[in-house]
């Protein structure tokens, strides 16, 4: 499908400037809070901030680079001489706001899943098809947390040996849901260690010492939930294999901000743990921690906060004979790669060079 992004001829021929103009929509949410730290922690040049959220946040303050920025509420106004527009307040926001934002010729980059299965918003993940940024009409999808992360520690292996499918299982943090979600777990866990009951509001279950299926909407048909769905799709359009078997549970735990996948991956032909860990070793955005003398493989508590994705437990599959398959387990902060980092790295690769 493609969306109708009427993109002016203007913006279409204008430069990015070295100083942009930049607006975070739902910069009081998990994400965008992120943002703020991505684009100050790496050093993005911003001509000025704009922070966009709901009425109920308008008029207060977020820091910035030591200053203070006063909070806007979101209008059709908002984005009148921004160049780049950092989305990240749903997919119904999205899908109402990003065609504004272009009309007025800000380049979106979009956390939401609104549009990154649309042919002609590219889904990126800069370390693994930055190319397919050029093609953009106005509008980058920033993929699902787990697509990004997981594409990050596949796409080293598969550029030496052609992967034929995968199987994946998630551990996933309150994050994912949002600012709400992180506030229940600590929520619910106070209340469970003061002995006192506690009603869920966010998550569909008790959270406290607890886990269940992911939280987004079941198809009873194909008994996969809409966070498997789009986990799958994500991954062939970010890998460019359109047809890769991928097997997929997604589950939600209680951590606050980092998600795990243990994936097993089949190849082509025959590869070893020591080959895979060396590619692993070499890939940007990785940092290996595989050491089986001090069992100390990925954690969440060693991701969280951190940039790089960690990959470990890298071994031959026994559940396949063959040896073509191997065995990793994945982890990687979910609000930073697996959403505000990967968008501002994509903004990065906006700019002028
Ligand atoms: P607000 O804090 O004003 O409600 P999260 O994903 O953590 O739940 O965050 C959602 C983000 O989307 C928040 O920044 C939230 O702002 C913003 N948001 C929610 N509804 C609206 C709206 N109607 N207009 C603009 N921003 C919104």
């Amino acid at each position: 499908m493609l969306i109708d992004l009427d993109r002016p001829a203007e913006a279409q021929s204008r430069a990015m400037p070295a100083l942009p103009v930049v607006a975070i929509v739902g910069a009081t949410g998990a994400v965008g809070v992120e943002l703020l730290g991505c684009l100050e922690g790496r050093n993005f040049p911003v001509k000025s901030l704009r922070l966009l959220a709901s009425a109920r946040s308008a008029g207060k303050q977020m820091a910035f680079r030591g200053q203070q920025i006063t909070i806007e509420e979101l209008t059709e106004a908002s984005f009148d001489g921004v160049d780049i527009a950092l989305f990240s307040a749903g997919s119904g926001l999205s899908k109402k706001f990003a065609p504004i934002a272009v009309r007025a010729g800000a380049v979106v980059v979009d956390n939401s899943s609104a549009f990154r299965m649309e042919a002609n918003v590219p889904l990126v993940v800069p370390e693994v098809n930055a190319g397919a940024m050029a093609a953009h009409q106005g509008v980058i999808a920033n993929p699902n947390c787990v697509a990004a992360i997981a594409t990050v520690a596949l796409a080293p292996l598969n550029a030496a040996h052609r992967i034929k499918r995968l199987s994946m299982a998630t551990y996933q943090a309150a994050s994912g849901a949002g600012a709400a979600a992180m506030e229940e777990l600590r929520l619910a866990t106070a209340a469970a260690l003061a002995g006192e009951t506690y009603d869920h509001k966010v998550l569909p279950h008790p959270y406290a010492f607890n886990f269940f299926s992911h939280n987004a909407e079941m198809d009873p048909e194909t008994g996969y939930n809409g966070e498997e769905t789009k986990v799958v799709a994500e991954t062939r359009r970010i890998m460019g294999l359109p047809d890769l078997p991928v097997g997929i549970t997604c589950i939600r735990v209680p951590i606050l901000r980092a998600h795990g996948m243990a994936i097993s991956v089949e190849f082509d032909e025959v590869v070893s743990p020591e080959e895979a860990r060396a590619l692993l070793e070499s890939a940007p955005g990785i940092r290996v921690v595989d050491d089986r003398a001090r069992n100390h493989f990925p954690m969440p508590s060693e991701a969280s906060g951190q940039e790089d994705v960690l990959v470990g437990r890298i071994r031959t599959d026994i559940g396949d004979p063959s040896g073509r398959t191997l065995a990793l387990f994945v982890v990687g902060d979910q609000l930073l790669k697996g959403a505000a980092q990967n968008a501002v790295q994509i903004a990065e690769a906006l700019l002028p060079r």
